[in-house]
Formats: structure tokens, sequence, C-alpha cells
């Protein structure tokens, strides 16, 4: 068995240096950074610390930074908690819309259907193939005067960029607000602030970092409520005792995510190249999601013809190949997710889907046994599937 994970746009390892300024923190600083003698102080000093160097990176000030429990929470919060402090704000007024991109992932897509079910209406902006808005729909949408628009900077299922910078641009003369779902953009640089309306949130564990923690930058521009109800944590945005491990293991992260961000891009995309090629010599009509938009080189989506994707899923498995077919959040469901519908066109059910997601720690030995794997599997299962029929072979002797 060889072990080789090719999804790591569901989760990475730890990063080394992570974990050890986790094991630091656990063993010198794990008081309450509320309470108020000397052992509290350095748990607080800690936390202060990391929002300081996330915000350096991030382009925020630090009281901008909150640490929150995962990625899913921080897009709930920017959303939900957006619209909350607009109800609050006016109560007698009706919510203005909410725009969002027909790709999101269901972090953003579930808390928009939750607002639609509370008579909220959702603007839903659709790509192309290259990352660009509809334009015609975007200045539409502007012109309503939305609440917040969300916008995911790299999508989850097959890697596609999307121009959040023109997004930004024109929301920011309009005045509306941006959210951008930052949890896949791990290769690209991040859309900074600039003065302009942009809440950001990035996912701990994408990065190399721990589980169940996240960031959520909101600028002092944009009011939102919080969600749940307690203690005055995080500049009251997020109640209950910090995480000041995670913090520090996310703070740490991002840093090491950023420095490799220029270092391994080019590796990284001739390791995804590889796997695409071995898998269009295998088997014809291979069909690579949004192939000629700006993709992010970590992530690659494969339409496979005459494969069924559990199938798939299970003979890699088997011979020791961890991939997926899309969002983790979607496993189980065997339908392919928005920007694989999109991108594949109405043949999209058709098609067997594979994911592939290369990490920080992926090594080039491991691409290159996986995708020979990749071509053997593919093999078969295309050969056994599409076997000509007794006639057509007699006739062909
Ligand atoms: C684009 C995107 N946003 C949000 C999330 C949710 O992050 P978390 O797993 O930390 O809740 C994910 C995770 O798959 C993701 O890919």
């Amino acid at each position: 068995m060889t072990g080789i994970y090719l999804d790591h746009a569901a989760t990475t390892p730890m990063r080394p240096g992570v974990a050890a300024a986790m094991r630091q923190v656990e063993e010198e600083a794990w008081g309450n950074p509320s309470s108020p003698h000397q052992v509290g102080a350095r748990a607080r000093r800690a936390l202060t610390e990391a929002r300081a160097r996330v915000a350096a990176r991030l382009g925020y000030a630090p009281r901008e930074i909150h640490f929150v429990r995962g990625g899913t929470e921080a897009n709930n919060l920017a959303i939900l908690g957006r619209f909350a402090h607009l109800r609050t704000s006016a109560p007698d007024d009706p919510l203005p819309p909410f725009g969002l991109s027909a790709l999101e992932h269901s972090s953003v897509s579930a808390p928009a259907s939750h607002l639609e079910g509370q008579g909220v209406e959702l603007v839903r902006l659709p790509f192309d193939a290259m990352g660009r808005p509809d334009r015609s729909r975007l200045r539409q949408c502007l012109e309503r005067g939305p609440g917040l628009l969300s916008v995911q900077a790299v999508n989850s299922e097959c890697g596609l960029a999307l121009s959040v910078e023109e997004v930004l641009e024109a929301s920011a003369a309009a005045g509306v607000p941006v959210h951008v779902d930052g949890a896949q953009a791990l290769h690209m640089e991040l859309p900074k602030p600039s003065g302009r309306p942009l809440l950001l949130s990035l996912s701990g564990h994408k990065l190399g970092g721990p589980r169940g923690i996240a960031i959520l930058a909101v600028p002092s521009s944009v009011a939102l409520a919080p969600l749940l109800h307690g203690g005055p944590q995080e500049f009251g945005l997020r109640p209950g005792t910090e995480d000041v491990a995670g913090a520090v293991g996310v703070a740490q992260a991002l840093e090491e995510t950023m420095e490799a961000c220029a270092v391994r891009t080019g590796e990284l995309e001739t390791l995804r190249a590889l796997l695409e090629r071995r898998a269009m010599e295998a088997t014809e009509g291979v069909r690579i999601v949004a192939r000629e938009g700006p993709r992010s080189p970590h992530i690659v989506a494969l339409g496979l013809p005459g494969v069924e994707t559990e199938v798939l899923l299970g003979a890699l498995d088997l011979e020791g190949v961890a991939a997926s077919a899309g969002s983790a959040c979607r496993s189980g469901s065997s339908e392919p997710g928005p920007a694989v519908r999109t991108f594949l066109g109405p043949d999209a059910t058709t098609f067997g889907i594979l994911r592939l997601s290369l990490g920080w720690n992926t090594t080039p030995a491991e691409v290159e046994e996986a995708s020979g794997i990749l071509h053997r599997v593919l093999r078969r299962l295309t050969r056994s599937t599409i076997a000509p029929s007794p006639s057509k072979e007699g006739s062909s002797r």
C-alpha cells in the first residue's frame, strides 16, 4: 500500500512549524486570556501577537482580525452577522438583497438559503470559465444596493480563481461590502482591503494549520452582529474562551503558506500537468474543468466519460491513492457541485468526476507514482465499461 494523499483541498496535514508553535503555547501560554493574573497575561500576549501577525500579513488593523471556529463559521458569521446587523439597525426597513457567486461552497450557499427563507432576495452572479463575472448582472446587482456580496477567491471543486479584484473595485465604487471566501486561495495573492469594505475568511486546516479555527477579517467600516451570545471576546463578535494555541497555529500556517506560495507554484503546476496528461492518455474525451481559466495549481477536476465516480474513487483508494469528487462537505452526494455542473454543461451528470488536490508536502515522486496508478485504473475501468460489443468485435476480425 503506497498511501498517496491527493485530497489536500479537503484538508492538509499540519505543518511541523505549526505543530511546534502550538505545542509551545500549550506548555507556556495555556491560560485563559481573559484572566487577570500572570498566567492569563501570558496567554493574552500570545493571542495579541498572533492577531498582529495575521493583521500584518492581510493588511488589516489587529482589531479587525477575529479568530473563529472554522471556515464554515467564518462564512456564516460574515453573511448572517451582516444581515443580523442590518435587521437590528433598521427593524422597520425591508432587508436588502444578498449577492453571491453562483459557484459558492455550501458554507456560503447554505446561509444564503437560510436568509432566503427569511425573505431576503438572493442575487446569484454567474461567472464564466475564465473566472470573470457576468458584468451586466454585477451592475444590476450593485444597483439594487445589496447588504453584502460574497465571492470565493478560488473554487474548491476545480481550482478556478475568480476575478475578485474586479468585483471588489465595482462594489467599492457602489459602497457595497464584499465578503471573500479565501479558504482555497493558497497560491495567489489575497485581496487587500486598502480602504475598501472587504471581509475575508481563511480556514486554518487548509493552510496546514489546525482544524476548527479560522480567521475572519472585518474592516471597522463594516458592522456585523454576533451570532452567539456570551462574553466580549473577539471584540464582541465571537464569544467564548479563545483557542490561543489555534490562533498561534493559524498565524504560523498563514505565514508559512504565504512564504512558500511563490516557490511552490511552478512545481505544483508541473505536477498537476502530469496528472492531467496521464488521465488523458488513459482514456478519450477527458475534460479538465475550467481548463482555460486562471487556476490555482493545487487543484484539478477531471470529467471522465464512461466512468462511475464512486467506482473510480474506490479503485484508487484500493491502490493507495486518496482523492475525491469535490468538496468534502458534499461527500455522499454523487451529484457534481455547482462549478463542475456549470463548466461541464448540460451533460455534467454523465461524467465521472475526479478532483485531485496537491499540498505543501506533496512530492514529485508521489505524483509520478499516482499518475501511473491513475492511468492504469482508468484504462481498466474504461475498457470494462466501454468494451466493444461482440458483433463489432466479430466484424473487425
Ligand atoms: C471554499 C471553501 N470555503 C469554506 C470551507 C469550509 O471550511 P471549514 O472546513 O474550515 O469549515 C471550505 C472547506 O472545504 C472550502 O473549500
